[in-house]
């Protein structure tokens, strides 16, 4: 195993040390590091071609020296180096996400190690779906699972009570999607055993000593909580493969399954209102999209509101499950944001899991599910190499205002939740097709069991580890790339998920982060006379967002309509890369998302009328339901030194009091 780059003493880790610690991570802004990167690659690929050669060396080689000389060979060839040529021009009008000019969407330059265990990867082209089609990269898959789930600090080790397990999806969306799909699975089944087996005396006895004293009814069975449903699970497998009549037992309770049938027969059996998903309303587009997908209706999903921060409300959350308790519609989960999309805030996940707690007793349960795709990274600041939590003033010492007690809660309670998204393809810096679903128990992976007999074999019982290697059993996906998983691996062992390895490199991203905020604060003041210039949300890590408005404007859609055209600043053409300085994307705050107080409050910052910020708009000319944003994601490694001392910070800052300069005098 590679040695894990060196820790430098300095753990404030400003500076040059910084620069230094990065510097040999990245292919860098202009390919600084190329030399090393295609040594490394010819490398890989004549690795690759002497494996090929190994294998049977004595066969007959299968493109021969006469195919090779015929003419159409020849021409065969000239056809692909045209259209990789062709594909190469067209890739030169991709988004530039590479450069620390880029501040726009959730990307940037890509891990070396990641990227070139990547590209590795794919000359093998390996299976991950099963160990069989994928021998070595499934095992790596499970290995960075455990790792995420270590970094989210659930226990790995089956000795020491319920082990957590991970693994890659192509994406958070995904991820989110399989959370869903699990949760309800899990929290289905007990229904079904009632139903199908319920009066067999062993059964029975094992129901009665999960739910308790009192009547098994519907709503009872659909709120176990997950520890109990998961034990009860166990329990009956282990009776059941005791028993003669267990196959046959074992088909009854599969023909009862909500998976079976389907959502009207289910809840019409079980007299059963349709179940919720809490989210907040800053929650990603993927979780309305996955309440479609999984036939539960986006309109199941309910929003709670946030605070002036953009963190979920618990005493919202707290309403909306008393709502469910009251009107007895199960609640299959709620999910906190660790890192929201459009403002990088951190949900109080330990609020989520206290609240989750709590009503267990009067009989509500539901799973906790964090959506960390964005920040889930970030939770390398949180621990140390022993797997330990550090303690908040020593993650603080790096950092001016990082992190607040707020977002050091959240934090070190990701490991009291039941599940988590986390993108290795975002602030783990690697190939996009790269993102992870982490559960804190692994028995959950049994409610979905799917075993192809052309995959696995019938008489294989797999247990433990060996069956996690056999993903397409209990994955959502199929077929997928093992070279995400090469990538994630290789670069788990390179940086270690750990403070002072990968830590560092996320460590960076809120030093950005609070540089931009300090300079924005200072350009506030110098502007004062000709614009407002205030972030609506405080920046919790390293997103930050702006509005501007110029002074004199008391018109919200007008100030929107400025924030626009000076958007345009902020915006590449394809064919005139070199033209744009900066390039930055945007979103909206909506009014419906803000309480009527901070609604007025950030009029009043901004200097807008207050009574423009409407929910609906009445085609009013000055009305607006939203503020539009200037959004920045700050993850480039480069932003906050460009290797001479100076920061790309810095001339974004310079570049946007130029741009509303001109867009002041402009027509907007
Ligand atoms: C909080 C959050 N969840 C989920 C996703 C979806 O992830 P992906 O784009 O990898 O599917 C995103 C993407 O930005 C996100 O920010």
């Amino acid at each position: 195993m590679a040695t894990p780059l060196p820790f430098v003493a300095d753990c404030t880790l400003s500076g040059s040390d910084a620069h230094a610690y990065l510097a040999p991570l990245f292919l860098g802004t202009a390919g600084e590091n190329s030399a090393a990167f295609e040594r490394a690659l010819l490398g890989l690929v004549r690795e690759h071609v002497r494996w090929r050669r190994g294998f049977h060396p004595d066969d007959p080689p299968s493109i021969t020296a006469a195919d090779q000389n015929e003419p159409g060979f020849a021409a065969a060839m000239q056809r692909m180096e045209d259209g990789l040529r062709d594909l190469s021009v067209r890739l030169q009008r991709s988004a530039p996400m590479f450069s620390p000019r880029y501040v726009g969407h959730m990307a940037s330059d890509l891990l070396l190690p990641g990227l070139l265990a990547h590209l590795a990867t794919t000359l093998y082209n390996p299976n991950n779906v099963s160990a069989e089609t994928a021998p070595v990269t499934a095992a790596m898959e499970i290995e960075v699972g455990q790792q995420l789930a270590r970094m989210c600090g659930f226990n790995t080790d089956p000795a020491h009570g319920p082990a957590a397990y991970g693994h890659l999806t192509s994406g958070g969306t995904v991820a989110n999607y399989e959370a869903l799909w699990l949760h309800r699975a899990v929290r289905f089944w007990p229904l079904a055993l009632a139903d199908a087996v319920g009066s067999d005396e062993q059964i029975a006895e094992l129901l009665a000593r999960a739910i308790g004293n009192g009547s098994q009814t519907s709503w009872r069975l659909v709120n176990l909580d997950l520890p109990a449903i998961l034990d009860l699970h166990a329990n009956v497998e282990a009776a059941l493969d005791k028993r003669a009549d267990g196959p046959k037992l074992r088909a009854q309770i599969a023909a009862a399954r909500f998976e079976r049938l389907g959502i009207a027969h289910f809840a019409a059996r079980h007299d059963l209102a349709p179940p919720v998903v809490i989210c907040p309303r800053t929650a990603h587009y993927s979780w309305p999209k996955a309440m479609q997908l999984l036939g539960l209706g986006d309109a199941q999903l309910w929003y709670a509101d946030v605070d002036a921060h953009m963190r979920i409300s618990p005493a919202s959350v707290g309403l909306l499950l008393e709502r469910a308790f009251r009107e007895e519609i199960p609640v299959l989960a709620v999910v906190g944001v660790l890192g929201t999309t459009e403002f990088g805030t951190i949900d109080p996940v330990h609020e989520l899991v206290a609240l989750r707690d709590a009503c267990a007793p009067r009989g509500q349960a539901f799973a906790v599910h964090v959506d960390a795709a964005w920040g889930g990274y970030l939770a390398t600041l949180f621990r140390d190499a022993d797997g330990k939590q550090v303690p908040r003033a020593r993650v603080g010492e790096r950092f001016e205002y990082f992190p607040s007690t707020h977002v050091y809660r959240a934090f070190t309670s990701l490991g009291r939740a039941d599940s988590v998204t986390v993108d290795p393809h975002k602030l783990g810096y690697l190939p996009f097709g790269a993102g992870a679903f982490v559960g804190r128990d692994r028995r959950m992976t049994r409610f979905v069991g799917q075993r192809p007999v052309y995959i696995y074999d019938k008489a294989d019982r797999a247990s433990g580890e060996d069956r996690l290697a056999q993903l397409g059993d209990y994955i959502l996906e199929g077929s997928k790339s093992g070279a995400a998983a090469a990538a994630v691996h290789v670069s788990h062992q390179v940086l270690p998920l750990d403070c002072e390895h990968f830590g560092r490199v996320c460590g960076h991203t809120i030093r950005a982060a609070e540089r931009l905020f300090d300079r924005l604060q200072e350009m506030s003041r110098r502007l004062a006379g000709s614009c407002r210039v205030a972030m609506p949300v405080e920046p919790d890590t390293n997103l930050v967002c702006i509005a501007v408005n110029p002074v004199g404007n008391e018109s919200l859609a007008r100030m929107n309509s400025f924030g626009r055209a000076l958007f345009r600043h902020f915006t590449i053409d394809p064919d005139r890369p070199q033209a744009c300085e900066f390039i930055g994307s945007h979103t909206s705050l909506l009014r419906q998302n803000l309480a009527p107080v901070a609604a007025r409050k950030l009029a009043r910052r901004l200097g807008f009328d207050p009574n423009s910020f409407v929910t609906a708009v009445h085609d009013i000319a000055d009305e607006a339901d939203h503020v539009f944003l200037l959004r920045h994601t700050l993850m480039n490694p480069w932003l906050t030194d460009d290797g001479e001392g100076r920061a790309f910070v810095d001339r974004y800052c310079d570049f946007l009091e130029r741009s509303i300069a001109r867009t002041l005098e402009g027509d907007w």
